[in-house]
């Protein structure tokens, strides 16, 4: 009697874990891409009008046949546009791109810079579902449309990513490198496995369930030569601090590396940080912008 309880109860602590294993592993997409958060991010974007900006809105095809939502804000004038450089923007794990117009706003206004920003597939209203590969094919498409668009493909272009966008810019630069001038990344990690331990401490145990593996250590390895800049937040309690430190060490790129660290910066108020803009214009400044276009202003 007590044995085939005991049985029993085994055979249920089985299946339980069994089962959180295989949810586990077929959810952690919807665990770790939090498109929903904040709450409407799937059904409202906020429009580059509401800022003041360009409101254009182009929808990107990708080669596996989903349809992607972008702004390209561009320059006035066409001589003006082809002279400023553009960002292209790579947005966190939460939220749309619309969340990040205030950000484009200074690009744009104060910086003088052309800014192209895409929602992820299955973020705000692109269409799909969110997974490295995919996202990493969002990424491939937004930097074709650059490089085929009249003006754009003829202005020097700067990799923007902040948190999981750092790891999307990091694989996008790694793998079309001589289409970028610069690469910036803020509060982002080593990879998503080094990550989790610290940002969802009771999956530590079942890291090796983890196929969104977002390797940047390696990625950074294979960008040699442009200019890098490095924002951290040292107070950020999602990717810890250190994983920017490392990335620092780890890459040996022949351009410059600029480390810029924020005492009082927390994972996502980066850019209420004093400095933060400053930094960013100064490193476009010095290497970005065309110096003999500089002498002639
Ligand atoms: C960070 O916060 C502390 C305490 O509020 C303040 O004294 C310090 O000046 C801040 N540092 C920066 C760089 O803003
Ligand atoms: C930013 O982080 C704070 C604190 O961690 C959180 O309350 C807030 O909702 C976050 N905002 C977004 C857009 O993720």
């Amino acid at each position: 009697m007590v044995v085939t309880f005991l049985l029993i109860f085994l055979y249920f602590a089985v299946a339980v874990t069994v089962a959180l294993t295989v949810l586990l592993y077929v959810f952690q997409c919807d665990l770790l891409y939090a498109a929903g958060f904040p709450a409407g991010s799937r059904s409202t974007v906020a429009k580059p009008s509401q800022y003041g900006l360009p409101d254009k809105e182009v929808v990107l095809m990708t080669k596996d046949g989903v349809k992607i939502r972008s702004y390209v804000m561009i320059q006035r004038g066409e001589e003006v546009a082809i002279q400023s450089p553009t960002i292209l923007w790579f947005h966190s794990h939460t939220g749309n791109m619309g969340h990040r117009l205030p950000i484009a706003q200074v690009f744009y206004k104060k910086f003088g810079y052309n800014v192209m920003m895409l929602s992820y597939r299955g973020y705000g209203l692109s269409e799909g579902k969110p997974n490295e590969k995919g996202i990493n094919v969002d990424a491939q498409t937004a930097l074709e449309y650059i490089t085929h668009h009249p003006i754009l493909r003829h202005t020097k272009l700067i990799a923007f990513g902040q948190s999981l966008g750092g790891a999307v810019a990091l694989n996008l630069v790694s793998k079309n490198e001589d289409k970028f001038a610069a690469l910036i990344i803020e509060n982002t990690f080593l990879s998503m496995t080094l990550l989790i331990p610290h940002a969802l401490p009771a999956l530590r145990h079942l890291v090796y369930l983890c196929h969104q593996t977002w390797r940047s250590y390696k990625a950074i390895q294979n960008i040699h030569r442009i200019p890098m800049l490095f924002l951290s937040s040292l107070k950020d309690e999602l990717v810890p601090p250190a994983h920017m430190a490392k990335l620092y060490d780890t890459s040996h790129t022949s351009g410059v590396k600029i480390w810029k660290e924020f005492e009082n910066g927390t994972h996502n108020d980066t850019c209420m940080q004093p400095g933060y803009f400053e930094a960013i214009a100064e490193f476009g400044r010095d290497n970005v912008w065309d110096l003999s276009d500089d002498e002639k202003n």
